[in-house]
């Protein structure tokens, strides 16, 4: 246990960047260790989640070293060419490792065991079992479809046509990557659009993928299989939902002006920042660009007053690690926010929908959860602050908490730091360099 705390000294002002996006790391490590020849990682995240799928793709085959440079290198085993890992994979904390590594190993003839901590061995992996069980592989997990899980790939994988029950773009992930190894096309339809970077990344290896919208903003993707992926370079842009602690912390503590530099802001991703836009925050995004597929801005953040809005449940694939951060801005803001359809913060690192109801009613702050919507009263002053915050290993219910204490009147603690690790291992370092006093 990790027990940290925060308190306010001033204003926050500074130029930093972020490290590189949790989410877009997985990929390139796994479809790197899918590919022919060699990958070039530049910016990968180093946090414990990212680096449990590190050890598991090299577990599977892939060669991975470090390039000297800053960059890090895989030389992958081809589409189809994963070799049986010789002992359990432990994905730690991540969602996102266990979810797509099942996926891309479901239609390989192999069998592996894969375990995770208590977090991830509580979350629901039925949601990626059930359409891979359609394409040939086989599972035995624990009750309720949980973790430990031993995967039976399928020896004559099927392609499938698969329609996601839940907005999850690592459900979705999960069976593009196992249509890589099918014959065939493998279509997954999204009711709504979730991150696209699997698609977005794909293509760079050489993938044939084809996006279908209709105008009710149903999406099909398709990915055609057994494909020969070329290793190439991929630049990962530092993670909007890493950003969003120090660019909430920079809107609620009066007189901050922070800049973050590199933020990847593909529109999928940015739910959060049109948000605080509709509560009147200052922000713009310079400097605009498109690296390796991903789109990149520079965001300016100034303090002011927000005001309190609705966020409707369609927004919510496109912040949906953001909700902690945007409830502790919404404690800022005067008058009413209200968050609709929240269902899928119960099956995070956390249920993180009881996490930020029950951090946020201890700091002083008027909450409540009726069905999956959260409903934060503010009345434009700072929130009491004050308590000790149960985290429940959660990284991003233990950051939002901290930056919360930069503007409470009397700070707050959390009860333990150490899962910040997970995503944002230099999240005190980088707040302190901004003028943040976190211990
Ligand atoms: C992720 C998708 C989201 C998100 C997670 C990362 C990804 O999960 O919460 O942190 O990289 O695909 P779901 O797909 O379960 O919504």
């Amino acid at each position: 246990m990790t027990p940290m705390r925060s308190v306010s000294v001033g204003a926050l002002r500074g130029h930093i960047s972020v490290p590189g996006d949790k989410s877009i790391s997985h990929r390139a490590l796994i479809l790197g260790a899918l590919a022919v020849g060699e990958t070039s990682i530049s910016n990968l995240l180093r946090g414990d989640d990212v680096l449990r799928t590190l050890s598991a793709v090299r577990a599977l085959g892939a060669r991975v070293t470090d390039g000297g440079d800053g960059t890090t290198r895989v030389s992958g085993v081809g589409v189809g060419g994963f070799a049986e890992p010789d002992d359990v994979l432990d994905l730690g904390n991540s969602g996102t490792g266990s979810r797509l590594l099942i996926g891309a190993m479901a239609t390989q003839p192999i069998n592996a065991q894969l375990t995770g901590d208590a977090s991830l061995r509580s979350r629901p992996m039925a949601r990626v079992m059930a359409p891979l069980e359609q394409m040939g592989a086989r599972f035995i997990a624990r009750e309720g479809g949980r973790l430990p899980i031993t995967v039976i790939g399928a020896t004559d994988a099927l392609p499938l046509e698969y329609t996601l029950p839940v907005p999850s773009a690592q459900v979705k992930s999960a069976v593009l990557l196992a249509g890589l190894n099918a014959p065939g096309e493998t279509t997954v339809i999204e009711p709504a659009r979730t991150r696209d970077h699997t698609e977005l990344m794909l293509r760079a290896f050489g993938g044939t993928v084809k996006v279908e919208d209709t105008n009710r903003g149903v999406r099909a993707i398709t990915v055609a299989g057994q494909p020969e992926l070329t290793g190439c370079a991929v630049f990962v842009p530092g993670d909007p939902s890493s950003a969003a602690f120090p660019a909430v912390a920079a809107l609620i503590v009066p007189g901050s002006e922070v800049t973050i530099a590199g933020v990847g802001v593909n529109p999928l991703r940015t739910g959060l920042y049109d948000t605080l836009a509709e509560m009147g925050a200052d922000i713009s995004f310079t400097n605009r660009r498109t690296e390796a597929g991903e789109e990149v801005a520079d965001l300016v953040l100034r303090a002011g007053e927000l005001k309190g809005v609705d966020v409707p449940a369609n927004r919510a694939p496109s912040m949906i690690d953001e909700y902690p951060i945007l409830a502790v801005a919404a404690s800022c803001a005067r008058g009413r926010t209200r968050m609709l359809g929240l269902s899928e913060l119960r099956v995070k690192e956390s249920d993180r929908l009881a996490a930020i109801a029950h951090g946020l009613a201890a700091c002083g702050v008027k909450v409540r959860v009726e069905g999956d919507d959260l409903t934060v009263e503010g009345t434009g002053r700072p929130p009491a602050g004050g308590a000790t915050v149960t985290t429940h290993d959660d990284h991003r219910i233990a950051m939002a908490f901290l930056v919360l204490g930069l503007a409470a009147n009397d700070g707050v603690a959390i009860d333990d730091g150490t899962m910040i690790a997970t995503s944002f291992p230099a999240f005190a370092g980088l707040m302190q360099k901004i003028g943040a006093q976190i211990s």
